[in-house]
């Protein structure tokens, strides 16, 4: 079955990119800004290369990881209520400060907003809320980033509007957020990093793909499963021998971005963008 390909994706320039805090493993390097934005232009040329649409956000002064556009809201669509948003509760302080600039966007643009009240509870929008490709069903993770709790209020709150959410448990420190070892492929082909699953979450992924592939946790590290799936291309920062095998049995061409500034703040190509439709 072919997935419904997404069309547009909302990227935020990276102005005022900055690793300033340590908020998962991979941040304490200083970036090289001028580097930064030559990279987040390469990504944005290939997602147009793929047909894609890409709308931006305007950056905000301060906001060091506002180019992360996966985290601050939760995109979907439901054919009773149309477009719609749920706010993330980031876990830190500095990214919390994002969130109000996004819903504005998506307001703008005619999304309707279902707020949670996560009190004390964070959830961490695509970070860790994946739409299966058929968008049969939602994969939510939490664990590091978003909490069981912030799941359980997702979750409650899609079942309202009768759309299912699988639940994950991360353990792997290095993929703090779901899209960093979850990468769905096809609605039955998907990429993981078996590593970064509890032994339960990984026997739910097992019994619901019909072909799931492997990363190593190296290649997980290095942001292969954080790839981008835009119209028969798999864009990746890294190409390993594995990854190229796995792309062809799926018919996915490779396309290859340097995101090595990013991947100093823990971030690469998926986290650098929100699906639209
Ligand atoms: N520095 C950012 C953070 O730690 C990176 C976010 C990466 N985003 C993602 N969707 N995995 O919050």
């Amino acid at each position: 079955m072919i997935a419904d390909m997404p069309r547009s994706v909302l990227m935020c320039p990276p102005t005022f990119f900055d690793v300033r805090e340590a908020k998962n493993p991979y941040m304490g390097r200083p970036i090289d800004r001028a580097r930064a934005q030559r990279q987040w232009d390469n990504l944005r040329r290939a997602l147009e290369q793929a047909s894609i649409t890409v709308e931006t956000i305007a950056p905000v002064e301060g906001l060091d990881d506002m180019v992360f556009a996966a985290n601050q809201v939760f995109v979907g669509y439901h054919d009773k209520i149309g477009k719609f948003i749920v706010p993330s509760h980031m876990r830190y302080a500095s990214r919390q400060k994002e969130v109000p600039y996004y819903i504005d966007w998506f307001r703008q643009h005619g999304y309707k907003v279902i707020e949670l009240h996560l009190d004390g509870e964070y959830l961490e929008g695509h970070g860790d809320l994946l739409w299966h490709p058929d968008r049969s069903k939602i994969w939510a993770a939490y664990g590091f980033r978003s909490t069981r709790g912030g799941v359980e209020k997702f979750t409650a709150a899609m079942q309202d509007l009768g759309i299912p959410v699988v639940q994950l448990h991360l353990v792997d420190s290095h993929c703090y957020h779901l899209d960093t070892c979850l990468s769905p492929l096809t609605a039955d082909a998907c990429l993981i990093n078996p590593g970064a699953y509890s032994k339960e979450s990984l026997d739910t992924l097992r019994r619901s793909w019909k072909r799931i592939y492997e990363l190593t946790s190296d290649e997980a590290h290095r942001f292969m499963g954080n790839g981008i799936v835009a119209n028969g291309r798999y864009i990746t920062p890294y190409l390993s021998d594995n990854l190229s095998k796995i792309l062809a049995a799926e018919g996915l061409t490779p396309v290859v971005v340097d995101t090595s500034e990013f991947e100093k703040s823990g971030g690469s190509a998926f986290c650098m963008k929100a699906f639209l439709d």
